[in-house]
């Protein structure tokens, strides 16, 4: 359901994301999975009025990925030519718009500092499959996210990380929680919402402590299950949720004493 903004009790998180794109500045939402990185980029963008470009790295990214590729046309004439294919970065840096660029800890390192002309005050690229040279048009902006420390993920190269400013995205709790799980999930029963918030309270006491992982509820867990229990009982749409994506059987004992204590 891509519905809802971001909402942070913390209101500094949008507000400094908002300026800091008003400065040109690139920014680097840090947080753990599902702490709503990707929806403060969409919210940002909705809000600036701006559209977005998304970049998704992995392993396997490459420059084609990032600028394009080469392919053959028929034009008019009904000549074949070579043409090419702008990606994501060209597109955002043509139309200015914003460029976003999820789990950048997921590329190879050497295939970003392609980017690094793109991130510094000359907004500027040479494409090395055309040779041309693309100065971003006004408005042009780039988000990263960043998880850092989850599997699959490399220390950031300091070069890179040395091109944005950082903003925390931590979980909400509480009544923003609240909030999102009404806005975003099918559930609408209030007392088993409350239950749901005072049980997410207790897991984040036990992450502070160290018995179970940050992510092992993040608030896509979280609406997963709040739609989950309207078609079955609450625990066992935490089974499915939460406690069965976890190896590690202590955590997943934690898990269910805290359940025992709330349901
Ligand atoms: N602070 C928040 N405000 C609104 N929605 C949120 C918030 N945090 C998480 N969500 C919701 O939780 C889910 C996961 O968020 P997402 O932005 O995809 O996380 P991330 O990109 O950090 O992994 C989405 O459905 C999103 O709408
Ligand atoms: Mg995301």
């Amino acid at each position: 359901m891509a519905q809802g903004q971001y909402i942070n009790n913390d209101a500094t998180v949008f507000e400094d994301a908002q300026a800091l794109m008003a400065l040109n500045k690139n920014i680097l939402l840090k947080g753990p999975t599902g702490s709503g990185k990707t929806k403060l980029a969409e919210t940002l963008s909705e809000t600036v009025d701006i559209p977005m470009h998304q970049v998704n790295c992995s392993v396997d990214l490459d420059a084609e990925s990032l600028l394009g590729f080469k392919t053959i046309q028929t034009n008019d004439k009904g000549e074949q030519e070579i043409v090419f294919i702008d990606g994501p970065v060209i597109q955002a840096m043509r139309q200015g718009h914003i460029l976003y660029i999820d789990e950048i800890n997921m590329a190879k390192p050497e295939t970003l500092p392609i980017l690094n002309g793109v991130l510094d005050y000359r907004r500027k690229l040479t494409n090395p499959f055309t040779g041309e040279v693309i100065h971003a048009a006004p408005g042009f902006n780039v988000i990263a996210a960043i998880n850092e420390g989850y599997i699959g993920t490399l220390p950031m190269n300091e070069a890179l990380k040395n091109r944005f400013v950082v903003i925390q995205v931590d979980y909400i709790d509480g009544s923003i929680l609240s909030d999102v799980i009404r806005q975003q999930s099918r559930l609408d029963d209030m007392s088993l919402i409350k239950q749901i918030v005072q049980f997410n309270s207790d897991l984040r006491t036990m992450t502070k402590q160290g018995q179970i992982s940050e992510d092992a509820a993040s608030i896509r867990a979280l609406i997963d299950l709040s739609d989950l229990a309207t078609v079955m009982p609450v625990r066992r749409a935490i089974q499915r949720t939460i406690i069965d994506k976890l190896e590690d059987e202590r955590e997943q004992q934690a898990i269910e004493n805290a359940v025992e204590l709330n349901f």
